[in-house]
Parts: structure tokens; C-alpha cells; sequence
């Protein structure tokens, strides 16, 4: 039985960069996105300059049935899932009552229900064996009130809550959970959810390798909440402090 590491939204951005460095250290990936061309030129990439077996597996994670499939593939050729990396994700801007209702519904398919689905048909066998982990990519949204971007912030914190949560209840096995909150990231992500006025984050924006080394690094010391950058840290903090009204306040004048 061979062992494999699965990352969602591997085509491109901080998903890309992760599964770059599991490969260095010599974990077989499976791939899935729906953008197949691309997950085929990484697999031959990676196969060629790390010597490890990728499989590419073309999936639309905001369909039921492709989650299904993923698990049964698994299931079917009798492979070991050591790490399952939880990053495909999207945003959608705008007002909560103007923004597309089919966009909002099928990030919390993604981002939340497929998310879930994928610890829950996942987790028993890492149980089971003793070994493993999840790595889910949350954000720094998770942690504030987000005007303009309602449902995004919401799916983040649900992922950072059910992270927390789970981490606690799987203490004491050799078993990782994890979510990692960046702000800002310099990928497709923001124009691909129609970011359009991001005032704050040029200064934040972080490069999606960095986010990721940080993510790897601190992941497998087995850290739970995992926060890149010192500027996010500090933000963190502050919410913290500061009543929720007021951080949504300044989001919305910010963002609107
Ligand atoms: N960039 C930021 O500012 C930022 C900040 C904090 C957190 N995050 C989180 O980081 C994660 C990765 O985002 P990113 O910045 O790397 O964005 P990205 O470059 O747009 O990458 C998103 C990945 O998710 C995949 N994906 C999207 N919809 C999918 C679907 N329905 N089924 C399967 N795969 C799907 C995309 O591949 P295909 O299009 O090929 O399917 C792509 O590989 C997300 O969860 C996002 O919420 C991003």
C-alpha cells in the first residue's frame, strides 16, 4: 500500500506551492482541481524533479458527487492518505443581498460542506492507524466580521471553529489538525471573487510561498492555528480587543 498526500485546489496559488513542498520531501500527491491541463503539467513537473508518483484527479469540489469520488478512488486502489490538505476555497465580493446567490451557495459547498465531508470520510482511518493529518486553509477573515465579503468570513470561521474543535478531540493521537490563516495573498483569488478595492492589502499582501512554508513548517511541528506573517499576528491580536462592531465598521469603509 502506498502512501499519498491529497491537496484540493492544487492548480495554482498557495495549493500549488504546499503540494511543491510535500513533493520535496518526497510525498506522492494526489492533485485534484477542476483545471485538468494544469494538474497534468505540475504531476509531470513534479514526477521529473522529485521523483515521487502523482495522480491527477479532475474534481469540481462544490458537487456532492466528486466528493464521493475522491474518497472511493482512494478506497478502490487501496491507498494510504497521509496528509489531506483542505485549501480549494473561493471568495465572492459584494453587499450580502446583491451578491450572486448561486456564487455565495456554492462557496459554502466548497469551502464548508466538501471541507467537512472530506475530514469526516478522511479522519477515521488516521484515527485507525495512529497517523496523518489534515491541514485546512482558513483565514484571517476567520477571525473578524467581514461587510462586503459576509459569507466568505463566514465559511472561514467555520473552518477555524471546526479545526479548533477537532484538534482538541483527536489530542493525544499522533494525528494532526490544523488550519492556517493568511491575510491577504498575492494569487487569483482576490480577482477571481471580485476584489475590487482592497485598500489594506497591499501592505499585508504576502507571496503564496511564503504562506506556504510557513504553513508546511509549522504544520508538521504540529501547531493548530497556524498565522503567516507578523502584520497578521498583530491583527489577530487585535480583534481580539476590539468589539466586533467596530472591526466590521472599519471593514465596510475599507472595503465599500
Ligand atoms: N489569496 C488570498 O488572499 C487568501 C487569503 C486567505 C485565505 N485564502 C484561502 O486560500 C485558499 C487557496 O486560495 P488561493 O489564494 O491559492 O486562490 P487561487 O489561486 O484562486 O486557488 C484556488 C484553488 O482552488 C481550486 N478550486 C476553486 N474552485 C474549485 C472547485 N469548485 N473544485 C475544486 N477546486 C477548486 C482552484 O482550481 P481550479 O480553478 O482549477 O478548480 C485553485 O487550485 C482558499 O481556501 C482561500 O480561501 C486565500
Amino acid at each position: 500500500m502506498q502512501s499519498y498526500t491529497i491537496v484540493t485546489g492544487a492548480s495554482c496559488g498557495i495549493g500549488y506551492e504546499i503540494a511543491q513542498l510535500f513533493a520535496k520531501d518526497k510525498n506522492n500527491l494526489i492533485l485534484v482541481a477542476r483545471n485538468e491541463e494544469k494538474l497534468n503539467e505540475i504531476k509531470k513537473d513534479f514526477e521529473q524533479k522529485y521523483k515521487i508518483n502523482v495522480i491527477v484527479i479532475r474534481l469540481d469540489l462544490s458537487v456532492d458527487n466528486d466528493v464521493d469520488y475522491l474518497y472511493e478512488y482512494v478506497e478502490k486502489n487501496k491507498i494510504v492518505v497521509d496528509n489531506l490538505i483542505n485549501n480549494a476555497g473561493i471568495g465572492n465580493f459584494g453587499e450580502f443581498y446583491k451578491a450572486d446567490c448561486t456564487k455565495d451557495l456554492d462557496m459554502i459547498k466548497l469551502n464548508v460542506y466538501s471541507l467537512t465531508k472530506l475530514m469526516k470520510l478522511f479522519l477515521p482511518n488516521m484515527i485507525k492507524r495512529n497517523k496523518g493529518g489534515i491541514l485546512n486553509v482558513a483565514s484571517t477573515a476567520a477571525f473578524g466580521v467581514g461587510p462586503m465579503m459576509s459569507v466568505y468570513y463566514a465559511t472561514k470561521s467555520y473552518v477555524l471553529s471546526l479545526t479548533e474543535s477537532v484538534s482538541a478531540e483527536v489530542k493525544g493521537t499522533n494525528v494532526k489538525i490544523a488550519a492556517i490563516c493568511p491575510g491577504p495573498v498575492d494569487t487569483g483569488f482576490q480577482g477571481k471573487a471580485g476584489v475590487k478595492k482592497a485598500k489594506i492589502a497591499k501592505g499585508y499582501m504576502m507571496k503564496a510561498d511564503e504562506v506556504a512554508r510557513d504553513a508546511y513548517k509549522k504544520y508538521n511541528k504540529g501547531k493548530t492555528i497556524i498565522i503567516p506573517g507578523y502584520k497578521n499576528k498583530v491583527l489577530v491580536q487585535s480583534f481580539r480587543f476590539l468589539p466586533r462592531k467596530v472591526i466590521g465598521m472599519a471593514a465596510l469603509r475599507l472595503n465599500k
